[in-house]
């Protein structure tokens, strides 16, 4: 498949041994899709025009050589039809976020997973890190304290290009109101950001105060913002995010502050996890270490120093995901679910709401 993410998991779903890539519907064009089939040397007639053609011939297969779990990596508007359809029929699915475009979509699809009791994983990469699993295991043991403050920060640059010119924009689906939903920057990257403070911190974003810019009135969608949060314990926090700040990458970080000490992360420098220590020097937590939690070492492939990255990352989403199809024993934090993509719905909704309302408290419901 052509897209950007699909490499991702194609590699991810191979990294535990837990999957085997059989048929789908691998590019809008079924040309191009089975052009890919080909190249991938997959049985042909497993290559479908369509997700309803797909369904339809799974099923008539014996459940043993029936695909079990799909992925949907199509443009946002996608996911909710397509995760209906396939949970509907008793498929397990790994969706990309945002789940779906509304948070009503999401609370429907939730029912839905839960009447079916498919396994439904959400694929927000980041918390397959090892180190991000470190910092969930540590506030959880209480490493640092109460938290009083939370931060991340998500910085891309890449629409820069696109978005001064009227022509290029329309180019860029995530600016297009009918394929990327209510949101472009937010509901793109700072639904990241939102998942990685919930799952670290094991709070909920309880209320935001948003602004956000979509540089040019006849743009639609946002491409940048700042939301002030108020979590459910009564501190505070920020969520910055932007694809109009020049020349970032992929600059994704969070930091968590209790009152004993701090925990801050960088995609860039996946590797580290500082912990910022009350009253003594830093230390620097690295994967693949003994010192680490269990569920951060069981994240970890390989032997210390030798860096994993994304790939690995979506890999153990993928194997937390095999486990749950398997009925094997998993952390609960093993890969996101349809419930956070519920949550990240809902921010998304009221980081809207507060910002065209004028900058207001709005709660995340
Ligand atoms: N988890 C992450 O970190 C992460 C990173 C990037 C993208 N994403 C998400 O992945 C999704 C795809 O993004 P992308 O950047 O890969 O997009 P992309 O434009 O690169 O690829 C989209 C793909 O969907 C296919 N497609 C479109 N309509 C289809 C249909 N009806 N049936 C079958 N295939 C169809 C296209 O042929 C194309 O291959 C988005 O929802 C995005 O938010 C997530």
């Amino acid at each position: 498949m052509s897209s950007f993410i699909g490499i991702v998991h194609r590699v991810a779903a191979y990294m535990g041994e837990n999957y085997v890539l059989t048929g789908g519907v691998f590019d809008i064009d079924f040309d191009k899709g089975n052009q890919f089939a080909v190249q991938l040397d997959l049985d042909a007639a497993r290559s479908y025009p369509s997700l309803e053609v797909f369904i339809e011939k799974e099923l008539t297969l014996a459940e043993d050589e029936r695909i079990q779990v799909v992925s949907i990596l199509t443009p946002n508007f996608l996911h909710f039809e397509m995760a209906r359809k396939l949970v509907s029929a008793g498929f397990n699915v790994i969706c990309e976020k945002p789940i779906t475009v509304s948070a009503d979509e999401a609370r429907s699809l939730e029912k839905l997973v839960q009447e079916k009791g498919v396994v439904f994983g959400l694929s927000h990469t980041y918390t397959g890190y090892p180190m991000i699993r470190q910092m969930k295991s540590m506030i959880a043991q209480n490493k640092i304290g109460r938290i009083q403050k939370v931060d991340a920060q998500y910085y891309q640059g890449w629409i820069n290009p696109s978005i001064h010119q009227e022509e290029e924009r329309k180019k860029v689906w995530r600016l297009n109101p009918k394929m990327s939903g209510m949101s472009c920057c937010m509901g793109d990257i700072g639904v990241h950001a939102f998942n990685l403070i919930e799952y670290t911190t094991g709070l909920e974003i309880d209320k935001v105060l948003a602004d956000l810019h979509t540089l040019y009135p006849e743009n639609e969608l946002d491409v940048d913002g700042t939301t002030l949060l108020r979590m459910n314990n009564g501190s505070r926090g920020v969520i910055t995010a932007s694809q109009i700040a020049t020349g970032e990458e992929n600059n994704l970080s969070i930091a968590v502050y209790g009152d004993q000490g701090g925990l801050k992360w960088e995609q860039e420098h996946p590797m580290y996890l500082k912990h910022l220590i009350e009253g003594a020097p830093s230390q620097i937590y690295k994967p693949g270490n003994p010192y680490n939690s269990e569920f951060a070492l069981e994240s970890t492939k390989i032997a210390p120093g030798h860096p994993e990255g994304l790939f690995d990352a979506m890999g153990n989403i993928y194997n937390g995901v095999a486990a749950a199809i398997q009925g094997r024993p998993h952390s609960s934090g093993a890969f996101p679910t349809v419930h956070d993509g519920v949550r990240g719905m809902s921010f998304i909704e009221a980081v809207l709401s507060s910002s065209s309302q004028g900058q207001v408290w709005v709660k995340v419901s």
